[in-house]
């Protein structure tokens, strides 16, 4: 499953960090917040370093809508019903200096990116909430307004349109800052993963193969952070998405860039295609990871998607990887000594991926952003997350314990599937390809020890608790775990297809 961006950009190998070094920057992670924090030190003058535990670019970022704006579906009469007015209007300032900084970046590098200006809209069928919205939005400093007609084949009862954002190709607009960044002197580093975090000054990263990097600061950019001083593993909730695209003649473009959080959250786009004709991006079905019927929901998208757009079966199907957080906004800020992480972007990582590039740049260099304060990580705000942060421990505690006891003691898995089973009194992940060989591995995920869940449509193992994700064998696809599954031997029945626990 190979998203549009991925598909339609080139890919460049970078070499693995063998030899100890010094760099005044650290960077750890090379999405979209991990490589704008980076250049945006780098062009300090600063010797930075970036470590990825993968490919670069292909994780998070490669696999996102890349809609740039901000409206964030009904965020700001949220934020100012919990934290404020101020804080609503701080979000809206992070997101438009976002928003105008890959403008600028745009212009300035001349990086070819099929940047397109756009509105943005939020529909519903509750016209009070579109209401409040409106206002909340107005109030942060928004011109937004309400309108009841929008470029959709469908009508909406009412929805939020924000004119002047903004969409385009997310790859290819990094791999320009990329090039940036190493005029600058950043190097880059893939295929390195870094197992061990040590604040302090210096602070200090050392990687699996034993290498240690001194420096003068650590980003954590790692999507989910693997070092957490500040309790992050319990306000950070994890959520995949759906995304299902295919071509459409021009003339039924619908020109805009939609979500409605109805139905599964429904959220479309388009992107330039072949002469004639547009690529239609449909995103929804928000679950959280491990949740079983996975192909069910891209079925269901893909049948929304064909009831009101000219198209057959999608070109393309991918699917993405956030993290809420239990008061709505992202965690960008310093967290240990010389130790700064950026996360929890909601659903929303190309605004607030490069604000987090803006605000950690500011706060390595001692000149902060105006609203750094707003996304600082150490933050509590008891009354507007007690709720979340209590649905969230329970959620945690169900897949830790629950999951265990629920494990089959005796199943048949199909060729193509996967499924939990005790073996041996413990639960052990086993997975059948499509030819009938097993691949056995600990269902017992090696982050904090939850159990994982079979993702039927990309043959994964997915993490319920904090979103790791592994494959049929056990290897690390997505963090925060950072240590493989263990393999298992399975009983001598296996060959019948059928587990009985002995
Ligand atoms: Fe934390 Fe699996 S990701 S327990």
């Amino acid at each position: 499953m190979t998203s549009y961006w991925v598909q339609t950009s080139r890919a460049q190998p970078y070499p693995v960090l063998s030899q100890n070094t010094v760099a005044d920057v650290v960077v750890i992670g090379a999405g979209i917040a991990g490589i704008s924090c980076a250049r945006e030190l780098a062009r300090t003058g600063r010797s930075v370093i970036v470590i990825e535990a993968r490919r670069v670019l292909k994780g998070v970022t490669g696999n996102t809508t890349a809609k740039l704006t901000s409206l964030h579906t009904l965020i700001y009469a949220r934020l100012a019903g919990s934290l404020g007015a101020q804080a609503a209007r701080q979000y809206a300032q992070a997101q438009q200096d976002a928003l105008a900084h890959v403008r600028a970046t745009v212009e300035e590098l001349g990086i070819d990116c099929d940047l397109e200006q756009r509105s943005a809209y939020t529909y519903s069928t509750d016209a009070d909430e579109i209401r409040a919205e409106v206002e909340a939005a107005n109030a942060a400093g928004l011109q937004a307004n309400l309108v009841t007609t929008t470029g959709l084949p469908f009508p909406v009862v009412a929805a939020v349109r924000l004119e002047d954002q903004a969409q385009f190709h997310p790859l290819r607009y990094l791999h320009g800052v990329i090039e940036d960044l190493q005029r600058h002197g950043g190097q880059i580093f893939e295929d390195t993963c870094v197992v061990k975090l040590q604040p302090g000054t210096p602070a200090r990263v050392t990687t699996e193969s034993g290498v240690v990097v001194e420096t003068g600061a650590i980003v954590v950019a790692t999507h989910f952070p693997f070092h957490d001083k500040v309790g992050l593993v319990t306000r950070l909730v994890p959520r995949r998405e759906l995304v299902v695209a295919a071509p459409i003649p021009k003339d039924v473009d619908p020109e805009g860039m939609y979500i409605t959080r109805e139905q599964g959250v429904r959220s479309v786009r388009t992107a330039p295609h072949k002469r004639g004709e547009r690529l239609l991006i449909v995103t929804g079905e928000i679950y959280r990871p491990g949740t079983p019927g996975v192909s069910e929901r891209f079925d269901r998208l893909t049948e929304w998607a064909q009831r009101h757009f000219p198209i057959g079966q999608p070109s393309h199907r991918w699917s993405a990887q956030d993290n809420d957080t239990t008061d709505g906004m992202p965690y960008i800020g310093t967290i240990a000594e010389n130790v700064y992480v950026a996360t929890g972007f909601g659903g929303w990582g190309m605004t607030n991926g490069v604000a987090s590039g803006r605000i950690i740049a500011g706060e390595v260099d001692g000149t902060p952003m105006p609203w750094a304060g707003l996304f600082d990580p150490g933050r509590v705000h008891l009354k507007a997350e007690a709720g979340e942060l209590l649905r969230n421990a329970a959620t945690v505690t169900k897949h830790f314990i629950g999951d265990r006891i629920q494990a089959k003691r005796d199943m048949v898995v199909e060729p193509g599937t996967g499924d939990v089973v005790r073996v041996d009194g413990a639960p052990v992940a086993v997975y059948r390809d499509p030819d009938g060989t097993p691949h056995a591995v600990s269902a017992v995920c090696t982050h904090l020890g939850c159990i994982v869940g079979f993702n039927d449509a990309e043959s994964t193992w997915d993490c319920p608790c904090h979103g790791s994700r592994f494959d049929v064998n056990g290897y690390v696809l997505q963090g925060p775990a950072v240590e493989p599954l263990e393999a298992r031997t399975l009983p001598q029945d296996w060959m019948a297809g059928r587990i009985s626990e002995r």
